[in-house]
């Protein structure tokens, strides 16, 4: 981090992401991890529901945790009737909830001179400035994606969206079904929507907007945001001992909001024993829910592929499993509920990466040069897709059968396409060339594009 007006504080930031999802949480977490190697305090916000299940591994012990309610200290989002109140319980009970632990944080020799929010909590920067705080927007979703976001709020992009295709600064013409399916099925998400558009409602005063992205990656975009925003590219938010390959230093911060069925090590031994670029690693990240049918199509996909496979199949997930798939295959797959997965991307045996394009999975496949097979569920999962196979060209989309299944034969010809295809030579060229780009980001240290600076309010020990 830049420069700090007072050459002996040391500036104590507050990291708030939006609770719950690990999509938004991770990258948050990473950046603050690279604060602090910048000798910055950091300190990450999670709510009291959440911390009773996340588990943060941080071996130096240098990142700290605190917590705010959202209003739903005993269930989280699950314990809410539906999204409008949480969102709005959130709001109303994490501000005054927020605002109590910066005073105590004052109280207590541990003043905030800025907070970093995720940009689905806008509503924080009114927090920020009651206590005359430095504030960053933190958007974890990609570039793209929030600018179509933005130019729906902005009445540049009509909705609902009646045209064929659409054209929209710095972005490649999408089609309708390329579009955040919040914008493309307009109407069936109300509250989600809301809060997306909700992103940009107070941006014009935040101190800087940062974006987990690099330039190389989204150019076009970046450039067009810094127009408008102090705009600072912040990604890829990948602890760059991954990037080096040196995953055997294992001194990383990580977090899990579940229980890993085995130990990390045991997936990794299993990885060791593969040869290289041998692997298909399957996941749908945090949250996506597959029908059991779905599933069937993937079990069948991989096994015809005759690939070795790991496939993350989250604890709610396993009874979709078709009947002895486990033990079928037992000579093939692993299937586990959680894994270490950066760690795994960074593995060389990893030839294929089958996600639903959650940005996180993309951003960190595609910095570690894992070739991508694409199955989109929703919302910005589908403009993800677009990008992966049109834009950097390091992946391929699955087609949709009338029922919306993706059949088990595009599964096994998208893996073979991919791993051996005259497609996959491109697409592993591409993928070793934004690798590159990736570590050239990330050993730019783009933390050196915020510089911090700090005014005292004359109760430098204490504030408020
Ligand atoms: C959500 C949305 O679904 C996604 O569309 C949006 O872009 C971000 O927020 P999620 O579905 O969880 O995220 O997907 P993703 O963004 O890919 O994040 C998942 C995170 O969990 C990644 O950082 C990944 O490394 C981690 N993960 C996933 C593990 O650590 N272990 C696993 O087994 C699976």
């Amino acid at each position: 981090m830049g420069e700090i007006c007072k050459p002996n504080k040391v500036a104590h930031v507050l990291i708030l992401p939006f609770p719950g999802q690990l999509g938004h949480i991770n990258p948050m977490l990473q950046f603050a991890k690279r604060l602090i190697s910048k000798g910055v305090k950091a300190t990450l916000v999670t709510t009291i529901f959440l911390s009773k299940s996340v588990t943060l591994s941080d071996p130096t012990g240098s990142i700290r945790l605190e917590t705010i309610s959202d209003g739903f200290d005993q269930g989280g989002f699950a314990q809410a009737e539906n999204p409008e109140t949480y969102l709005s319980t959130l709001k109303s009970v994490g501000s005054q909830s927020l605002a109590n632990l910066i005073k105590k944080l004052g109280e207590t020799g541990q003043p905030i001179d800025a907070i970093i929010y995720d940009s689905f909590l806008p509503w924080t920067l009114d927090v920020a400035k009651q206590f005359g705080l430095l504030a960053a927007v933190f958007f974890t979703q990609s570039c793209a994606v929030n600018s179509i976001y933005y130019h729906a709020t902005t009445g540049l992009l009509k909705l609902p969206v009646e045209e064929p295709d659409v054209s929209l600064p710095g972005l490649p013409l999408l089609k309708v079904s390329e579009l955040p399916s919040l914008v493309s099925h307009y109407g069936s998400y109300p509250a989600w929507f809301d809060m997306v558009m909700s992103q940009f409602c107070n941006i014009d005063e935040v101190d800087w907007v940062l974006v987990n992205s690099f330039y190389e990656l989204e150019k076009e975009v970046v450039d067009w945001m810094s127009k408008s925003w102090n705009t600072g590219t912040v990604g890829p938010t990948i602890p760059s001992m991954y990037l080096d390959k040196r995953v055997e230093n294992n001194k990383e911060y990580g977090i899990s909001l579940f229980k890993q069925s085995l130990s990390p090590m045991t997936c990794m031994s299993w990885l060791n024993s593969k040869p290289k670029g041998s692997v298909v690693y399957v996941s749908f990240g945090s949250h996506a829910e597959l029908g059991a049918e779905q599933m069937a199509e993937i079990a069948m996909g991989l096994k015809a592929s005759n690939c070795y496979f790991l496939w993350v199949v989250r604890e709610p997930e396993k009874c979709k499993l078709p009947n002895n798939f486990k033990e079928e295959t037992r000579e093939k797959g692993l299937i586990v509920s959680w894994c270490p997965q950066m760690e795994v991307l960074a593995h060389e045996s990893l030839g294929c990466f089958v996600t639903h394009c959650g940005y996180n999975s993309v951003l960190e496949s595609l910095s570690l040069g894992v070739p991508i097979l694409a199955m989109p569920q929703w919302i910005d999962q589908v403009t993800n897709a677009k990008y992966v196979e049109d834009v950097w060209g390091v992946g391929i989309r699955v087609l949709l059968d009338e029922e919306g299944i993706v059949g088990r034969e595009f599964i096994e010809h998208g893996i073979k396409e991919v791993m051996e295809g005259e497609r996959g030579k491109e697409i592993r060229k591409n993928a070793i060339k934004w690798k590159n780009l990736a570590t050239e980001a990330v050993d730019e240290d783009p933390t050196g594009s915020i510089h911090l600076q700090t005014i005292s309010d004359g109760f430098d020990q204490g504030g408020f």
